[in-house]
């Protein structure tokens, strides 16, 4: 009996991920959209902002919010913490299993740049340190007074960020490290702010002194930041299974667009929450579409192709031989490569019937996308692309 470990430990940690992600990011949905709903009544109690009635599960709710901290501490108070932390650390615990245990094969592409794995390694840390730091740095200094100088302040940080990931790892590395950073960011808003300075409140409170609103409006001001961030670093933390994202040449504009689809699509839910009717919704929603469209068409761009127009398609000889040189040491039924045992992801390549019935995908992973060979260890060259792609697409003639 052979335990594939990397496998196994990384099944578990991805499950774990998502279940705790699931948990971070549904709780701080539910938030949002309470703060949002609270309405103000009246008859409600002293130092009371707002209220909200909601119903679940065969029971009704009466929600209260206390704007600074109510007069009394309760003696349970229930704290939202670990749904972050856990979701970090499976994440990054991860990033470990995969980008660093196998960094040649996932993280480093030697044609973007031939770094060693340690090397890798070591970028990798820093940046999501860095990223941390950069951005607290900001949130705290002149330019986060204003809140919309601030988005704007914090949408070029991962800008150049992606800009910087792609001229350093693989494709998919840079957009998976983009997710990592900026879900450091979102973790480490909890970790480092909205945690201790809810706990400062309490602190205060229970000394009988009236806490600094400043803790609180911090707070909020970082998790408004997490809530707009949810959904682009979700796709981000997906994209590895898109090469049409990641493998574009400029894949760092790829990466806004979705920073401002994701972000869109939060602002409507956001706005439709706070009890926002009419033209306040209705523009949101289509502007993300539009915004899908660019993406899609942005992403299928291929500034080569005019120049692959007129070549000669070749034969099927010759694509298998591409095929058996490129790809055929991972993905067949006894592959050759050290790392693997059986082909993966189940994909094979050792006669043309398994060709054919793959077409498509080998259209995607190492025509319209690089993604294929894995970091590009078979040494593919962009000529052997542009034949494969032109066969195919011709219809595999004989
Ligand atoms: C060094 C090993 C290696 C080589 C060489 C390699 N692949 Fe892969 N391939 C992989 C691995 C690993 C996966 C699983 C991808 C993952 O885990 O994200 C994969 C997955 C795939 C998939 C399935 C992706 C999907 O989910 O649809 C296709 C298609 C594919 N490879 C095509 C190719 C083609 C075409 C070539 C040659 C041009 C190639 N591969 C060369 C390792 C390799």
């Amino acid at each position: 009996m052979e335990i594939a470990f990397q496998d196994w430990i990384n099944l578990i940690l991805r499950w774990a991920h998502l279940i705790t992600g699931i948990a971070w990011i549904g709780s701080s949905f539910y938030f949002v959209w309470l703060d949002l709903s609270l309405r103000k009544r009246p008859g409600m109690e002293d130092g009371v902002y707002g209220d909200a009635w909601l119903v679940h599960g065969g029971g009704f709710y009466h929600v209260n919010k206390w704007m600074v901290a109510p007069t009394t501490m309760p003696p349970d108070l229930h704290w939202f913490k670990y749904e972050a932390y856990f979701t970090w650390l499976t994440g990054f615990a991860l990033l470990v299993t995969m980008y660093y245990w196998s960094a040649e094969s996932y993280l480093i592409d030697p044609s973007v740049l031939p770094l060693g794995k340690w090397d890798a390694i070591i970028i990798s840390l820093l940046s999501l340190i860095a990223g941390w730091v950069i951005y607290d740095v900001m949130c705290k200094s002149a330019i986060g007074k204003n809140t919309g100088t601030l988005a704007v302040g914090v949408f070029v940080l991962a800008l150049a960020a992606s800009w910087l990931f792609t001229h350093v790892f693989s494709g998919r590395g840079a957009f998976i490290h983009v997710g990592a950073m900026l879900g450091t960011i979102m973790a480490a808003n909890v970790f480092v702010i909205i945690i201790p300075n809810q706990k400062k409140v309490v602190a205060s409170l229970l000394a009988g002194e009236k806490p600094d609103p400043k803790l609180g409006l911090q707070a909020k001001q970082r998790s408004t930041h997490n809530n707009y961030l949810t959904l682009p670093v979700l796709l981000m933390m997906i994209s590895n299974h898109y090469p049409m994202l990641f493998s574009h040449d400029l894949s760092w504009v790829i990466v806004g667009l979705i920073l401002i689809i994701g972000g869109l699509v939060r602002h409507f839910f956001n706005t439709r929450n706070a009890g926002g009717q009419g033209r306040a919704i209705a523009w949101q929603l289509p502007a993300a579409g539009v915004g899908m469209a660019i993406l899609a068409m942005f992403a299928s761009y291929d500034p080569n192709a005019a120049s692959h127009a007129g070549a000669d398609v070749i034969a099927s000889g010759k694509a298998i031989e591409i095929i058996q040189t490129r790809c055929a040491s991972c993905h067949s039924s006894h592959p050759t490569d050290e790392g693997f045992d059986e082909a993966p992801s189940g994909v094979m390549f050792d006669d043309l019937d398994q060709i054919h019935a793959n077409a498509q995908r080998i259209l995607a992973q190492a025509v319209i996308g690089r993604a294929m060979p894995l970091g590009n260890m078979t040494e593919m060259t962009d000529a052997e692309r542009g034949d494969l792609g032109r066969w195919i697409r011709a219809g595999m003639p004989e």
